[in-house]
């Protein structure tokens, strides 16, 4: 990996000579990095009525750019930073090498006002990913920096999947004041120790959707992303049988989703296939029930009164192909315990805070209320969970004894659900970023196959920042 790089250097260096010597300045422009410019900007988020809001956007958009690239392709990206504090690039979901992961203090440091910093890697995975900030990213995410990064299959998916065309939807949501001002403070106790920072104004693609225009009859690939930092989403599709093909990047066995239900947790990705089944001219709505007792319409399945576009039920839809992910042993596998404890209403009487033992009034005092196997994750920190042999298979078992769920992610690597609450989950679904329940325990396994340092956190970053936080070190 270190010589592939390294080589990658010297050719870059080489063909930038050359350039410069010898090509006119359109051509020595073309293996330019593509500049990603967080910064200030405005953004129309609720109706013409109110004003716009003040946020921060990727090249001052909301969400980011979607950035595409084929799988195997290499994408170079250079951040400029144009916030007034220091920021990195994650790529969420990506199984790159580990100096491109974007954690602050732990891969890189942190980009200051004013700086830059070259990402680049191969992706090799096709699949709907994302990149946001690992720094600061309570306040960084609250404020809308989040992006799609689509990495298409490498093969055409005609033949594989046939769609009628695709689309992605960023859902997000934002504490507004009455002025549609962005509510401060960014991270209150209240947020840390709770359910995080859960706004009252949700958006899809950076505007609060009304109506979702189709054409009855066709076949449609949704690329879910929750880049919320705290709320959990359950979109009902009304008499719409929505197909599951991917989870978190990775395909999946076709099913069919639970009465038309799907849940996407903080920072997940769920790849639809949709049948517009309806009438001409008919509607239909998607609920948002996560949050049962405050359940409402996202918007509304309109269907165009156009003829529809064939005339019979398409056959189900073929598997996307597999990406190359190592398939853990279970047999040989190391078992790995993980308890989350703290919280409101948690059962965590005392933790360790840099090295010292402290009660759960020391730590909130000090912001801290959450933590993984007794340990509190200190400013900046992500203390040391395990070391993990290179090529080697494990099994984390997580238990949730906290009063919250908490959508983990694990950095550099995708593990497979294996069990909940130690029943077996048969449809080995791979995930990035998979859900502990309340009082309940989950399983997942993984091969350690990229070395390096990879962090292991509750992706509600408020619960991060107040200690949810650890890291493996893969060697
Ligand atoms: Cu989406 Cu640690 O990140
Ligand atoms: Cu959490």
């Amino acid at each position: 990996m270190i010589e592939s790089r390294s080589r990658r250097s010297v050719l870059k260096g080489l063909a930038g000579v050359s350039a410069l010597a010898a090509l006119p300045p359109g051509l020595a422009r073309a293996g330019a990095p593509r500049v990603i410019r967080p910064q200030p900007a405005e953004a129309q988020l609720v109706g013409p009525s109110y004003p716009k809001t003040a946020v921060w956007g990727y090249d001052g958009l909301i969400p980011g750019p979607t950035l595409r690239l084929r799988q195997g392709e290499r994408l170079d990206v250079r951040l400029e930073n144009g916030l007034p504090q220091p920021t990195t690039l994650h790529w969420h979901g990506l199984r790159l090498p580990n100096a491109m992961d974007g954690v602050p203090g732990v891969t890189q440091a942190a980009v200051e006002p004013g700086g830059s910093f070259d990402y680049a890697f191969e992706a090799p995975d096709a699949g709907t990913f994302w990149y946001h900030s690992h720094a600061n990213s309570a306040e960084q995410g609250a404020r809308g920096l989040a992006g799609p990064l689509i990495v298409e299959e490498a093969t055409p998916t005609a033949g594989t999947l046939r769609v009628d065309r695709e689309e992605t939807w960023l859902l997000d949501d934002w504490r507004l004041t009455k002025e549609a001002r962005i509510a401060e403070p960014m991270a209150s106790m209240m947020d840390l120790s709770h359910g995080g920072r859960i706004g009252n104004t949700v958006t899809l693609n950076g505007v609060i959707p009304e109506a979702w225009p189709v054409t009855a009859g066709e076949r449609v690939r949704l690329r879910l992303l929750n880049a919320a930092n705290a709320r959990f989403f359950a979109l009902r599709f009304e008499a719409h049988a929505p197909w599951v093909v991917a989870v978190d990047g990775q395909p999946c066995t076709p099913f069919l989703a639970e009465n038309g239900r799907v849940l996407l947790p903080p920072a997940g990705r769920l790849d639809l296939v949709v049948d517009l089944t309806g009438r001409p001219g008919a509607r239909f709505e998607v609920v948002d029930d996560a949050y049962p007792r405050d359940a409402y319409r996202l918007l509304d399945i309109a269907y165009a009164d156009e003829a529809p576009l064939r005339a019979s039920a398409l056959p189900a839809p073929m598997a996307l192909p597999a990406n190359p992910l190592a398939e853990p042993d279970l047999g040989s596998a190391e078992t790995i315990a993980i308890v989350l404890e703290g919280g409101a209403m948690g059962g965590m009487g005392e933790a360790t805070l840099g090295g010292k033992t402290m009660g759960l009034r020391a730590l909130a005092e000090r912001g801290k209320v959450w933590a993984l196997n007794g340990v509190v994750a200190g400013d900046g920190e992500h203390p040391l969970l395990g070391e993990l042999r290179l090529g080697r298979s494990y099994r984390l078992v997580i238990e949730n004894r906290t009063a919250f769920p908490h959508p983990m992610h694990l950095h550099g690597h995708h593990y497979k659900l294996i069990a909940r609450d130690g029943a077996p989950e048969i449809r080995g679904i791979w995930h990035d970023t998979v859900i502990a329940w309340p009082d309940g325990t989950v399983e997942v396994a993984f091969v350690a196959d990229n070395p390096g340092d990879w962090l292991f956190h509750c992706h509600i970053p408020e619960h991060m920042m107040a200690g949810m936080t650890g890291m493996f070190r893969v060697g």
